[in-house]
């Protein structure tokens, strides 16, 4: 990376109904990629057609989408940057109004649910590996594997949500299948030079901080992923309950010894001098999500003027405009982010 800013993944709901990208996916990507950030993530592209949980998501499960994908990373390198796709599944999340099947890791009697049988989740495991092939076929430079927000992969590393009793659930160790057999096909089957990256997040669905932290050890140790993203909604947060109570959430992640993995963080990163706080305290890079659709060129405005800070919110559909967001992105902004557009 030419410098420590990485777009954050950013659901926009512009792809097509199948999932193709579309020049407004390409264009996003390109005019970020120009806006200075040394790594930039797609939005969640779903790895099975079935697991998805938004109107206009970008898909990687079928060779068809191969075109658009590899418009947006050629567009990703001439503006610059490194690429990757980020890798998501919805699990329970799944939507059917969207054609998605929900597909929980365990029953659901009250939603009428079935939990997915021990060969789907293997099938799930196999999609998510083919998915890294054809981002490194359509040029990307790795992939980033959704494990954040209750979707499938931290469904199954959640104890609440994950009651499986197959070498999927129970244990800690099992929970942490899926996962670490995901990472370990794609390392396998794209080889050593290909960026893995792995996103999770701490809070909700039941997650548990402690474990996630011996998850997260277990990765550093592994080295088979390039860097960690720590998905917290603000980077400042304390750990409210439980032995680590009183910590921040990033120096739980950040204390543990990571050889040459690198570690990210997210959330409400909206000037240089945030950005340096978080490194101070153990970051190696930055995940910029909102201040992003603010700014396509944050990184250059801060390179150009250190104490730029990112335009208050509410902000108008005017300013949205101008910034050349599309009108079903900044639609998704106007109705699905409260307090986002005023
Ligand atoms: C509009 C929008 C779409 C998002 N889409 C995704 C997504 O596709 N995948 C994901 O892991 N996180 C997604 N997030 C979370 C962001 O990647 C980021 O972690 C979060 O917004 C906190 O960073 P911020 O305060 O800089 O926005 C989304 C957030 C926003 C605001």
């Amino acid at each position: 990376m030419k410098n420590r800013f990485m777009l954050a993944p950013l659901t926009n709901q512009q792809s097509a109904p199948d999932g193709a990208a579309t020049d407004y996916d390409v264009d996003w990507v390109r005019r970020i990629a120009l806006g200075g950030y040394a790594l930039v993530q797609t939005c969640a592209a779903t790895v099975q057609g079935t697991g998805r949980a938004f109107k206009g998501q970008l898909g990687i499960h079928s060779d068809e989408q191969l075109d658009g994908l590899r418009r947006m990373a050629d567009a990703i390198r001439e503006g610059g940057a490194l690429s990757a796709v980020q890798l998501h599944h919805a699990g329970h999340r799944a939507r059917p109004e969207l054609g998605g099947v929900p597909a929980p890791a365990s029953d659901d009697p009250h939603a009428g649910l079935t939990a997915m049988t021990t060969e789907q989740v293997e099938r799930l495991r196999d999609d998510f590996i083919r998915a890294a092939q054809r981002a490194q076929l359509a040029g990307f430079d790795g992939v980033a594997v959704h494990g954040a927000f209750g979707f499938v992969i931290s469904e199954f590393l959640s104890p609440l949500l994950n009651r499986r009793r197959d070498r999927y659930g129970s244990s800690i160790e099992n929970r942490a299948r899926l996962l670490f057999e995901v990472i370990d096909g794609i390392r396998r089957t794209c080889g050593p030079q290909f960026q893995i990256g792995l996103r999770l997040s701490v809070e909700r669905y039941g997650l548990r901080i402690e474990e996630l932290r011996d998850i997260t050890a277990e990765a550093f140790r592994q080295a088979q992923i390039d860097y960690l993203d720590l998905a917290l909604w603000n980077s400042a947060q304390l750990v409210m309950d439980g032995p680590l109570a009183g910590r921040t959430m990033l120096s739980v992640f950040a204390d543990l010894p990571r050889g040459n993995v690198r570690l990210g963080v997210a959330g409400k990163i909206r000037s240089a001098q945030r950005a340096n706080e978080v490194i101070e305290e153990g970051a190696d890079f930055v995940l910029i999500g909102r201040a992003a659709i603010l700014n396509a060129d944050f990184p250059q405005r801060i390179f150009t003027c250190p104490e730029y800070h990112a335009p208050e919110l509410p902000i108008d559909v005017a300013h949205l405009q101008r910034e050349g967001l599309s009108p079903p992105f900044i639609n998704y902004m106007r109705t699905s982010w409260d307090g986002f557009v005023a």
